[in-house]
Formats: C-alpha cells, structure tokens, sequence
C-alpha cells in the first residue's frame, strides 16, 4: 500500500491540455514577466475571494509581508497572530523588523483564541493576523471586533484556505487584506512558488503592488524601496487552469472530511476534527489527535501511509524562535496538540477505498 498525504497527479492531469495550451501563448508571446495572464488570474481571483482586487506575488510569504507593509506595520510595531502556524506567519512580521507577538489557540479547531488576542494587545500593536489553518476559518467576528476596537487592521493569513466560507463569506474577505500561498500543495496551488495579496481597499492594493515591483508604479520611476515579488507568468497559467475546478475540488475534500469523520466515529482513541459553525472548511489538512502520537504515525507509515504533522513545533519552541524568551508551558493549548496532532491522506481525487486502508491502519496503529 502507498497512499501519499498529497497527490498532484490528479490534479494536473485534469489540467494538462489546457496548461499546454496557455504555455504554448506565453511562448508564442514571450512575454515571461506579466501579460495578459497575469492579470486575468488576478481579476478572477479577486472574483471568487469576493475582493476588489489581487495583487499576485511571488509566494505566500512575500503576500503577507507586503500586506502588512501596505496596512502600516513598522519595524519595531507589534503584531499578534497564534503560536500554531507555519513559520511563515511570523516570518513575515520579523521581516519587517516588527515583533511577533504570539498567542495560544483553542483547544477545538487550534485557532486563534479571541480571549488570548484581547490579552496581548499592547499600545504598539499594529496589526493582528487570524490564521485560517487547516482549511478553516479562524473567528474572524471576533477578531475583527478586538482589532476595529485597538484601531488596528486585522490581515488575515488565507494561506491554507481558498474557497473556504464563514456564514458564506470567502476567507481573504473579511480583513483589510489577506496574504495568500499558491505553493504546489495548497488547495489552489501553482507549479512552484506564487501567492497572492486579497483587498477591497485601493490604497493597499496600489501599495502592494508598487512594493513587489521595485517600488514602482510606472517603469523606473521608483517611489519606494520595494522587492522583486511579482506572480510569474507561467504560474498564472497554471492558477487559472486550476481555478476553473477548485470549487469542485474542494467540494470533493468535503466529501472525503464526511468519509473519514463516519470511519473515524467508531475508531476509539482517535479525535476527529470537525468545523466550527458557519464555517464551509476545505479541508486543506485533515488533522486528527491520537495518544503516542510519534509512534501511531510510525506505524503509519510502516503501513504505506503518508500521514505527517503540521505542525510539531509551536513557534516559540523553534530555534528561529528562541529569542522570543518564551519557553515550554507559554501557550499550553498549542504546545499539547502539538504532541497530539496528526495529518492523514487529504486531497480531491482521495478515493473511499484508499481512506478505508488509512482507518484501517490507524485502527490498528491506535489499538497495538
Ligand atoms: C499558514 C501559512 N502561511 C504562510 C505560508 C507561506 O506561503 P509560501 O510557502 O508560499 O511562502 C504557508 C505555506 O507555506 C502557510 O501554510
């Protein structure tokens, strides 16, 4: 048995005539930076995110930092997001020369924790970043309320999240802006690296983009120190392929999250994840709690299984990390799931029979 946590083939194997096709115009073109399809993605993007604009960057890293960069973060400026996220969260703080401030999730969906975030705000917050993990949404209602209060704009991290809803609204919707990865694995993800900034206010939007292309609205004339951070053009052939089915695809995780929850219901010793209410998850990782997590995975990958875990090591606990000053018992919530976690096999074209063999050996795995 060989079940991958991730399979791509699927995936471009629906798309493969149709990203020739593109290809074979930007060649014709050899227009390799911009071009038509870079911005035909970007319309279409900020269609289905319910945005006004998207602003296409190099990757999901760059997104968020050049949305906070556009919504007014300074070196030396707070900004809060949760302790149990990809690095790149607050990576994108620290680039800027800003603090990371960072806070504990809840025990349930490993959100940000609302209370957490009140808590930490300081007079030099200046920005706080909800992360939507795992193809959630994070309780946006909540943390809006808390940064409109602190006067501070709330950036949303949409990295793990296209096309999920809360009450129907399009994650990448609900911040002043939204940083998003198109990295291959993503539920939209590209043939490399390629993200994107979602906003429906101009100013940031015009700020985004003349930072990712050296500081310039118009060929050489440089208002601002900016990046090289533009979404490349082959790229934006591929997301715009992709796009076209994501919400059948995502529909499709759905189907698959039901699947594993029935199997999961009977399997004693296995928590199974479930979406908070309003929330229209896409199920972008599946992840489960088992006891003896290290040695259930072990075992599941002596069984074939490609499980893997997003993520072991809550932020304050990595090296990169340690000037923080915050050791082991800062955020209790993160730091015990982090031991408990487990992502199984998640990805559209998962088929019943293959998530029949991964209960199964988690069955076994749990009970041995
Ligand atoms: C939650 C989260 N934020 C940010 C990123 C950064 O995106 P990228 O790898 O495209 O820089 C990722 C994905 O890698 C992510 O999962």
């Amino acid at each position: 048995m060989n079940i991958p946590l991730v399979d791509l083939g699927a995936q471009h194997a629906e798309i493969a005539d149709e990203v020739r096709a593109g290809l074979d115009e930007v060649f014709a073109r050899t227009a390799f930076v911009g071009g038509p399809a870079v911005g035909r993605f970007e319309t279409a993007y900020a269609a289905y995110v319910g945005a006004a604009h998207c602003v296409g960057v190099a990757n999901g890293t760059d997104a968020l930092e050049l949305a906070l960069r556009a919504a007014g973060v300074r070196p030396g400026g707070e900004v809060i997001l949760p302790a149990n996220t990809f690095i790149a969260t607050a990576e994108a703080v620290s680039r800027i020369g800003a603090l990371p401030v960072l806070v504990d999730v809840d025990p349930t969906y490993l959100l940000i924790d609302p209370a957490a975030v009140r808590a930490a705000l300081t007079s030099r917050t200046e920005a706080i970043v909800p992360v939507h993990l795992f193809g959630q949404v994070a309780p946006v209602e909540e943390i809006g309320k808390i940064a409109a209060d602190a006067g501070v704009p709330m950036i949303e991290d949409a990295a793990q999240s296209q096309g999920a809803r809360r009450f129907g609204q399009p994650a990448g919707s609900f911040g002043l802006a939204a940083g998003t990865s198109f990295y291959p694995g993503k539920n939209l993800g590209a043939a490399g690296d390629a993200g994107g900034v979602t906003t429906s206010d101009a100013a940031v939007a015009r700020t985004v983009r003349v930072l990712s292309a050296h500081g310039s609205e118009h060929k050489y004339d440089h208002e601002a120190i900016g990046f090289n951070s533009r979404l490349d053009t082959v790229q934006a052939v591929y997301l715009e392929a992709k796009l076209r089915r994501l919400e059948g695809w995502n529909a499709a995780r759905r189907t698959a999250a039901e699947r594993y929850g029935a199997a999961l219901a009977t399997v004693a010793g296995v928590v199974a994840p479930t979406s908070a209410e309003g929330n229209e998850d896409v199920w972008h990782l599946y992840v489960v709690q088992v006891d003896e997590r290290d040695r259930v995975l072990a075992s599941l990958h002596d069984a074939g299984v490609g499980a893997g875990i997003h993520y072991p090591t809550p932020l304050h606990l990595t090296a990169a990390y340690a000037d923080l000053g915050l050791g082991r018992g800062a955020f209790p919530v993160a730091e015990a799931a982090a031991d408990r976690i487990l992502s199984l096999p998640m990805y559209p074209h998962l088929t019943a029979d293959q998530q029949g063999a991964v209960v199964e050996a988690l069955a076994t795995a749990v009970g041995g």
